[in-house]
């Protein structure tokens, strides 16, 4: 059994970021809703507990609580932020509106006698983000550390400690060293959770439990669907059957990348079926030209796709899903899960047959997901690529989508993602769209009247906002000059400048 630290959930936007550090210690950590039951909580047998930060206030009537008795386990707490608030209020300490709030980067004076901060200077910078504040701490508890005007920026009480910073932001300067001292020297963690042995625990686990069933999965060539195919193949072997659909809407080459890579050459047993299935997705999108009638026609018939080839090959046992962890989380309570396969083409189809779904990747974080498939022995390329939505290049044409068109944006977004990696830019996001506009140009002495490439690229941590990317002026003449001159009936290339919000990273 591996040692674990629980997070409890109260609606902090850092708390993924948590998780995040607690696993960089070898670690493992899982997040769970604020109102966890105590017997739950027993279940897991964590060897710490973190309360994450939060919107709300708790003094007022409908602010999130934890059950109260946690603090009596003798596991080692660490509240922050909104988590220290309520472990003080909880104490009988005073919790009110800090006569000034605190946002940024602040100067944290420690009194060097906690365990938290051992090996931290007196004097160190935090990352501060409140208007509530501990106005006193309860009776038995310690301060431990101060700022100007925050009387008690840390405290803690036997192995109860609570910061009103956030250790887990890059921007306190100390952060690492206090949650490691947390992990380390608060909760004895010894820090021995390795990516390789979750891997292989895990691909024994699904060997136990699948036994001689038959499994069946959706694989689009992303990484999520590719390391949970690759990990199911090496639990089962040939009891995988892999399907991947051509739906004529992925970028240049990618379908026969796919099956370069997972076909039946390739260096993996997958039962690798390829459907081409190009023309059925033209003729049900032609005349279409609203955004969500595009994602609901192309979501309704990649299901019946997968299920015409599901029938082919009979009752499995189990489906495979590349679900990831920020899937599950996002919503902070695993209500997100719904949402994502709404979203995603590869939503469950209903009437497949089959007793249960299999996430192999569903405790992973998507560098994670990166690791295990790095150590699987995935091509870097593959691991390493950018997200692609599952409706393709469907929702990257405005306007009817057309064969022509279709291949005009894939020469478009060939020759840009080719600069970019020529230039080694590190983009979260990269590709071009098709506008729904056509304008007058001159080509040579020849007037034309031709279409215009819309160009994207975002840099962004959690896909939820995002910037856009600066891309130096050079690379982008250098793109728009190629794209103009290599593809014929392109003759404008614009840059999108807009962020998320207001915009959105996809361009429909
Ligand atoms: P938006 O356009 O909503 O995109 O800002 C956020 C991120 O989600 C990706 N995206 C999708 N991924 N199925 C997916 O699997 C979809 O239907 C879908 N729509 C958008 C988008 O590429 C970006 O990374």
């Amino acid at each position: 059994m591996n040692e674990l630290i629980i997070v409890l959930d109260f609606g902090g936007q850092y708390n993924q970021l948590i998780a995040r550090r607690i696993r960089e210690n070898n670690v493992y950590c899982e997040i769970h809703p604020n109102d966890i039951s105590l017997e739950k909580i027993k279940e897991l047998n964590p060897k710490g507990i973190i309360l994450t930060g939060g919107p709300n206030s708790v003094y007022k009537e409908d602010s999130p609580l934890c059950d109260k008795k946690i603090f009596e386990l003798g596991i080692p707490i660490l509240g922050i932020c909104y988590g220290a608030q309520l472990m003080a209020y909880l104490f009988g300490g005073k919790v009110s509106t800090a006569p000034t709030s605190e946002y940024g980067r602040t100067k944290v004076f420690t009194d060097g006698n906690s365990k938290l901060f051992a090996n931290v200077r007196s004097s160190t910078i935090c990352w501060m983000s409140h208007t509530d504040y501990v106005e006193e701490a309860p009776k038995d508890f310690k301060v431990t550390s101060h700022t100007k005007t925050c009387p008690v920026a840390s405290m803690e009480k036997d192995n109860l400690y609570a910061v009103q910073f956030h250790p887990e932001v890059m921007h306190t300067q100390e952060g690492d060293t206090m949650l490691t001292n947390f992990i380390k020297n608060i909760c004895n963690c010894k820090g021995d959770w390795i990516m390789h042995d979750f891997a292989e625990a895990t691909i024994q686990q699904m060997k136990q439990k699948i036994g001689s069933g038959k499994v069946l999965c959706a694989l689009s060539g992303g990484v999520d669907s590719s390391v949970a195919a690759v990990m199911l193949s090496r639990a089962i072997g040939k009891q995988l059957i892999c399907v991947f659909v051509d739906t004529g809407l992925l970028r240049k080459n990618e379908a026969d990348e796919v099956e370069r890579i997972f076909g039946q050459n390739s260096n993996y047993d997958l039962n690798f079926i390829k459907v081409d299935a190009k023309d059925r997705f033209l003729k049900k999108l032609k005349g279409v030209t609203d955004p969500e009638s595009k994602r609901k026609i192309i979501g309704a018939e990649f299901i019946r796709v997968f299920e015409e080839e599901a029938k082919k090959i009979g009752k499995v046992d189990y489906l495979v899903q590349g679900t990831i962890y920020p899937d599950i989380i996002e919503s902070g309570h695993g209500k997100s899960a719904v949402i994502k396969s709404h979203h995603n083409v590869g939503g469950l189809p209903e009437h497949v047959d089959f007793k249960e779904i299999i996430e192999p990747l569903k405790l992973l974080f998507k560098d994670e997901v990166r690791k295990v498939g790095i150590d699987l022995g995935l091509p870097n390329y593959l691991v390493s690529k950018q997200p692609f939505p599952g409706p393709g290049l469907g929702i990257r044409i405005i306007g009817e989508v057309t064969k022509e068109k279709v291949a005009l944006v894939q020469e478009a977004d060939w020759i840009f993602r080719d600069e970019i990696e020529n230039a080694g830019i590190n983009l979260s996001q990269y590709f071009a769209a098709l506008t729904n506009m056509r304008s007058v140009g001159v080509m040579g002495d020849e007037r034309t009247y031709d279409h215009a490439i819309a160009l994207r690229a975002v840099i962004t941590s959690d896909f939820m906002t995002a910037e856009t990317a600066k891309i130096p002026w050079e690379i982008l003449e250098k793109v728009t000059r190629r794209i103009v001159n290599e593809v014929k009936g392109v003759n404008r290339v614009f840059y999108d400048c807009t962020g998320k919000p207001p915009g959105t990273i996809e361009f429909e």
